[in-house]
């Protein structure tokens, strides 16, 4: 939630802050600002509602000249996502200027205070205290400032200031919202997370709770809240700066469901080396495993359905009981983990806070913990006990795909990896899945070269639909205009069963996240308690039906749904005869592969349905509407 990036050096400062607050737009774009030194009494700032290119738009008209700037991109917490509560916010005198990512939880407090001591307050953000308390403690340090008003603030945080009594000088913390530091030569940056970075520089500082960090051109200083210097290596990072671009594609989105099967190939030939399964960084031992009599899976979004997958995985391969929650629930009932259980925390970025929380109640209560994520050194990645990553590469579409799927062979590698360890896996079995595995890329890669041959006329289902959509809408307004006042039926239904049931649940969230078409995931088996009331001949229902020993079970259910006159899509293994009987609306064919490693194939016809339908509608589907890519705020 929220992205802010800093730079300090030789060069003009605007542009670069521009260009490094675009590759953050994913953490928000209700407005964005930016705020900029050049020797003037007072710091220079612009900011408007709205995404980054309406900023662009007013810096053409008036650019800042400078060299030394931070910026900020928005997900609103605290008022509206307006001008006035855009970042930058600044002091009385527009001497100090500071961007900031989290929630100030005291900030009514600290703000009637400030009040009274003459702080005149422009926007309705949390955020604002902080530049007046700052500028309460500046004496001519603003490091020491920023350390001071620290001390007031309760809250998350990863802040940047700018005085323009110190010239070249950025002073940032940070407290459980991520910061990474950039080490460029003769200049150094400062971002969200290091996408924004690529650019320019690989070697990066990332800054932990409790540091206060302050950069020039030539110099990184890092110390803790008292002040005591704490010394940090630069590491280096692997990711390139090709992968977080479009790459010749319409969207991040598609590019980056079509990069799924490479990233699993590569994850295989990583994590697969002579029959065994190598997890390098897990950091947990053979005997604590051992000492795992249930698993607890916590996530949220799409990183909760891989973990409703991992629930068929790890139980399947390792006869352990798994339990799966989403984090928020987990952290706020009191859990009943401790001894004896792994608690698994699920997440592509390795910031979200609620999965966060969730750590460090299982870490309180004595679980063992471990991280599937995909930022490295990420939060989560450093507080959980042991961590696998991802390897996923930069996912910047906010609708997660390749993160997914990353998540789900991970989970996949864990089961084989555990179900071997703990013998309950038999050693043919084991190596049979290892052989099909390798496998999967390229029935990934034939789905996605059949979609590329049907597109035109995957683009024509969709505007069908879309006809119908509006057309049914009209009907269903003009035969009763008070209807108008209610909102019409849910017109996208996802059904599963088994182990493809999470995937019907992922199927709807990718639809109604970048179309905001309402779609429901059920699993099918409970049709008949409920969402079979929806069907006429309105719906697209979704049904995923790949061989399996619930097929003939899904068969029934399909024919339920025609039998009223549903608009059926059946996702089918290739060769099936039977469900051209029943005469679907549209049949998508998956390669045949063992119902166990099933959702990796099945779920990618899903993110295309979900693509092609947003791209019809002509929505922002990098960007949609009031979603963030990473909710560092609970
Ligand atoms: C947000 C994103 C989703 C993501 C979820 C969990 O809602 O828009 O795409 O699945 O957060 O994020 P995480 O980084 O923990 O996987």
């Amino acid at each position: 939630m929220c992205g802010i990036f800093g730079y300090t050096g030789g060069k003009q400062a605007q542009n670069l802050v521009i260009q490094g607050l675009k590759h953050l737009e994913y953490r928000g774009y209700d407005s964005s600002g930016v705020a900029i030194q050049n020797g003037a009494k007072a710091i220079h700032f612009e900011k408007t509602q709205g995404k980054i290119r309406n900023l662009e738009e007013i810096l053409k008209k008036h650019p800042l000249q400078g060299k030394t700037a931070i910026g900020h991109t928005r997900w609103a917490t605290h008022g509206t996502p307006n001008d006035l509560n855009a970042h930058p916010h600044l002091d009385n005198h527009s001497q100090i200027a500071v961007v900031h990512n989290g929630i100030i939880e005291n900030y009514f407090d600290l703000k009637q205070n400030l009040k009274k001591h003459g702080a005149r307050f422009r926007s309705e953000t949390d955020t604002e205290v902080i530049v007046h308390l700052v500028a309460k403690y500046y004496k001519g340090n603003l490091e020491n400032a920023v350390r001071r008003a620290l001390k007031d603030i309760r809250g998350t945080y990863a802040i940047a200031v700018i005085c323009s009594k110190e010239p070249g000088k950025i002073v940032a913390a940070r407290l459980d919202s991520p910061l990474v530091v950039g080490i460029g030569r003769e200049e150094n940056f400062l971002a969200s997370d290091v996408s924004a970075l690529l650019d320019h520089t690989d070697r990066v500082i990332y800054v932990e709770n409790g540091e206060v960090i302050t950069l020039s051109d030539r110099a990184v200083s890092i110390t803790d809240l008292s002040g005591k210097p704490v010394k940090r290596v630069p590491v280096k990072i692997q990711w390139t700066i090709t992968q977080a671009k479009k790459g010749g594609y319409p969207h991040f989105m598609i590019k980056e469901i079509f990069e799924q099967p490479e990233i699993l190939t590569a994850i295989l030939r990583e994590r697969i080396q002579k029959s065994k399964i190598i997890f390098e960084e897990l950091k947990i031992s053979a005997a604590e495993l051992k000492s795992v009599k249930r698993i607890v899976i916590i996530a949220c979004g799409t990183a909760y359905h891989a973990g409703l997958v991992g629930k068929y995985i790890l139980e399947e391969f390792t006869n352990i009981p798994v339990w799966v929650d989403t984090s928020s629930e987990f952290r706020y009932r009191d859990p009943k983990v401790g001894k004896g259980d792994l608690v698994i925390a699920i997440s592509q970025s390795g910031e979200t806070a609620d999965t966060l929380a969730g750590i460090r109640e299982a870490k309180m209560k004595k679980a063992l913990t471990l991280t599937i994520c995909n930022v490295l050194g990420s939060t989560m990645s450093r507080e959980a006990k042991g961590v696998i990553y991802t390897h996923a590469g930069p996912e910047i579409a906010v609708a997660s795909t390749k993160a997914y799927t990353a998540q789900l062979a991970t989970l996949y590698l864990l089961g084989l990896y555990l179900g071997n360890f703990l013998k309950t896996l038999p050693e043919k079995r084991f190596h049979a899945l290892v052989k099909e595995l390798f496998r999967v890329p390229s029935m990934m890669q034939k789905v996605l070269d059949q979609y590329k041959k049907e597109e035109k006329d995957w683009a024509a289902k969709a505007h069908d639909f879309n006809k119908r959509y509006h057309a049914q809408l009209e009907k269903y307004y003009k035969a009763d205009p008070e209807k108008r006042k209610r909102s019409p039926n849910g017109f996208f239904l996802y059904l599963g069963r088994g182990i493809n049931y999470p995937n019907a649940l992922e199927g709807a969230l990718k639809l109604k996240e970048i179309s905001y078409i309402p779609a429901e995931g059920y699993p099918a088996g409970e049709m008949k308690h409920g969402p079979i009331a929806l069907i006429d001949e309105n719906p697209w229902v979704i049904c995923l039906a790949p061989q399996s020993k619930t097929y003939e079970k899904m068969i029934s259910n399909i024919q339920e749904i025609k039998a009223r006159g549903g608009m059926v899509i059946p996702v089918v293994t290739e060769g099936d005869k039977e469900i051209y009987k029943l005469k679907p609306f549209y049949t998508i064919e998956i390669p045949k592969v063992s119902e166990i490693l099933s959702p990796l194939v099945a779920v990618l016809p899903l993110q295309l349905i979900a693509y092609c339908v947003a791209k019809e509608f002509g929505e922002d589907i990098d960007q949609p509407r009031n979603l963030a890519k990473s909710v560092t705020v609970e």
